[in-house]
């Protein structure tokens, strides 16, 4: 099967060095299908660039982010959900782009983690949803689903906001197309509680968390980590240039 590797991108001055990593990353995989989604009014040719020169098949949209959902430059990243419209305007894509071909599997990678390429043949196996462990995520070394000796999910290890429906990252699950096609409401939002986007969206799939397929190894394996990069330190001169560029808020002072 397919995979459809939504990634979510917003302008800053790693933009690209994330890009050009995780492009050299999915070169190495067969069969993956690139939706990268600008958080820009109108495409831009740097990352068009890089989609270009890794010679993959690869869909360029862009879904700005509303002004007033876009968070300030100086805030902590964790104030508002990040890669909604974007993540959205690729479902939609999916939607009417693959309604006729149902079969494939479609995972959410945001630009800045890293991908072991194993984590792909793990994605090929799903039937419905998979599910698998994440590293360097809600404070813990490893954020994992938690077997019974008989393969299937009895809980979850997380210790951040352990209550969500599905405590789990971005990065620890992929769904079957077919799911996404039979449940076209099912979209991420920014009116759900900080931390419930992946809850949401998964709920509105019909999901049951104890039903998901657990890979890697029966989850006892990493093969993807929520790294993140440096917040780049930059002169007040260039952060304000930025501020404009992505319509980031005006600065507090
Ligand atoms: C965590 C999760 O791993 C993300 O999948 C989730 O979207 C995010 O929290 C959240 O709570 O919204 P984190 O590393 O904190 O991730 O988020 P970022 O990497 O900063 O952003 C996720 C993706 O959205 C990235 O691919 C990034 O380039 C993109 N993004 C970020 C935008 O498109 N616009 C923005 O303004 C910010
Ligand atoms: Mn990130």
């Amino acid at each position: 099967p397919f995979i459809y590797f939504v990634t979510p991108t917003h302008f800053r001055a790693a933009q690209k060095a994330d890009l050009t990593r995780l492009s050299y990353t999915l070169s190495h995989v067969p069969n993956l299908h690139w939706i990268v989604v600008e958080d820009s009014d109108s495409l831009t040719s740097s990352v068009a660039e890089i989609l270009k020169r890794s010679r993959l098949p690869y869909t360029h949209l862009n879904a700005r982010t509303p002004s007033a959902q876009k968070m300030k430059y100086t805030d902590p990243n964790w104030t508002l959900p990040r890669g909604v419209e974007q993540r959205n305007a690729a479902l939609l894509w999916i939607q009417n782009q693959l309604s006729g071909v149902g079969s494939g599997v479609v995972y959410f990678g945001d630009d800045d983690n890293t991908y072991d390429l194993k984590i792909f043949e793990e994605m090929r196996k799903v039937d419905n949803a998979g599910v698998w462990p994440v590293g360097i995520v809600g404070g813990m070394f490893v954020e994992t689903p938690v077997l019974a000796d008989n393969g299937s999910i009895i809980s979850f290890n997380s210790i951040w906001k352990p209550d969500r429906p599905f405590p789990i990252d971005m990065a620890a699950f992929a769904v079957n197309v077919t799911l996404i096609l039979s449940h076209p409401n099912a979209l991420f939002s920014f009116d759900v509680p900080r931390g419930y986007q992946e809850s949401t969206f998964l709920e509105n799939l019909g999901i049951d968390r104890f039903n998901m397929e657990p890979l890697a190894e029966k989850c006892t394996k990493v093969y993807v980590w929520h790294t993140r990069t440096e917040k780049s330190k930059l002169s007040k001169g260039m952060v304000e240039k930025l501020t404009k560029k992505t319509g980031f808020n005006e600065l507090e002072s």
